[in-house]
């Protein structure tokens, strides 16, 4: 109910709408309607309420509130629920517990802030309240575990388009993972995409995004300050978290679907135009710690990275970590 009547009084913002009005569209109780205005309010949204004249919404609170990211969605697959904390250890943590609960396909996990988020390769990710989106989805996409690294290239392309449909900004994906912006090419979005599989099928995939969405690179600590930016100090104004996200879940859901109708190739086709690797020179440390220097040339057809050596052999890389040298 109370997302109707938030529906209600979102759609009657101009004006007031009486008591006996929203008690009569939505069939409850003056008395229901007035503990739903208080619940609103507590939730931080600015409703004035006049006698003889009923309510208005004044405004929304910058929060990731499911009600606010679900209203006018229309994704088919990912938003399919929502689960909303305003602080968690790690979103990824917390979906992958209502993965093992049984969340369906689509499943959203959002916090304000995390205290001990995850990056790749056992770092940490900061995640201050309310300046950006760290969010997981749980997918079950009934696929290989070979399959699993597309779905970190699939979702970089989804945000990366989602940051250009909102704000105008145009960020570079680094394989496999990272979202990069602005001459010094420093970090927007991480990625961490993890599952639970056999040897030949996945369970489930939990997809997690960290997006620096508002993050003021002045106070983030240290040292992060040389690697880090956000949307908001890149493109010169705070975004809307809210319009963000959706705009995100809309792209992952065309994404992934498409992903799985028609395989990798559309999806692969779409992170070479947005990506900042391929025709560089790099040095990637894969897994074990080694570290190669060469060219990337290209992605292969399960999304792994090509690096030319200078002895001329070319390199497959399924996962590690590249860093850009030179132009
Ligand atoms: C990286 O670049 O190292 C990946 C960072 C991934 C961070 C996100 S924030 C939401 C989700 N929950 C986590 O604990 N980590 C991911």
């Amino acid at each position: 109910m109370r997302s109707e009547l938030l529906r209600l009084l979102k759609e009657n913002s101009e004006h007031y709408l009486s008591g006996e009005q929203i008690c009569r569209q939505l069939g409850v109780s003056r008395t229901a309607v007035w503990k739903q205005i208080q619940s609103l309010r507590e939730m931080g949204y600015e409703i004035d309420a006049r006698s003889n004249a009923g309510y208005r919404l004044l405004s929304v609170p910058d929060k990731l509130y499911p009600e606010e990211v679900a209203c006018e969605l229309s994704t088919r697959v990912i938003g399919s629920e929502f689960k909303y904390r305003f602080r968690v250890g790690s979103t990824n943590e917390e979906a992958k517990i209502w993965a093992r609960q049984g969340a369906p396909d689509g499943a959203v996990y959002l916090a304000e802030e995390q205290g001990t988020g995850k990056g790749r390769l056992g770092r940490g990710w900061y995640s201050p309240p309310g300046e950006g989106l760290w969010f997981s989805v749980v997918l079950r996409p009934g696929i290989s575990p070979a399959a699993v690294p597309q779905v970190t290239l699939l979702a970089a392309v989804a945000v990366a388009r989602a940051i250009k449909n909102e704000t105008g900004l145009v960020a570079g994906v680094k394989w496999p993972n990272d979202l990069l912006a602005g001459i010094k090419k420093r970090k927007l979005c991480g990625i961490l995409t993890e599952m639970h599989a056999d040897m030949d099928r996945v369970h489930y995939a939990v997809l997690g995004i960290g997006l620096n969405a508002n993050l003021d690179p002045a106070t983030i600590p240290v040292e992060l300050q040389d690697i880090a930016t956000s949307v908001a100090a890149e493109a010169g104004a705070r975004v809307n978290r809210v319009s963000l996200l959706r705009c995100i879940l809309r792209e992952l859901d065309e994404w992934y679907m498409k992903w799985q109708a028609d395989g990798p190739v559309p999806v692969l086709e779409e992170w070479k135009a947005w990506n900042v690797t391929l025709g560089r020179e790099v040095k990637v440390t894969s897994v074990n710690n080694e570290a190669v220097v060469g060219k990337a040339i290209d992605l292969d057809e399960s999304g792994a990275l090509l690096v030319k050596l200078d002895s001329g052999d070319v390199k497959k890389f399924m996962a590690g970590e590249v860093s850009l040298r030179g132009n």
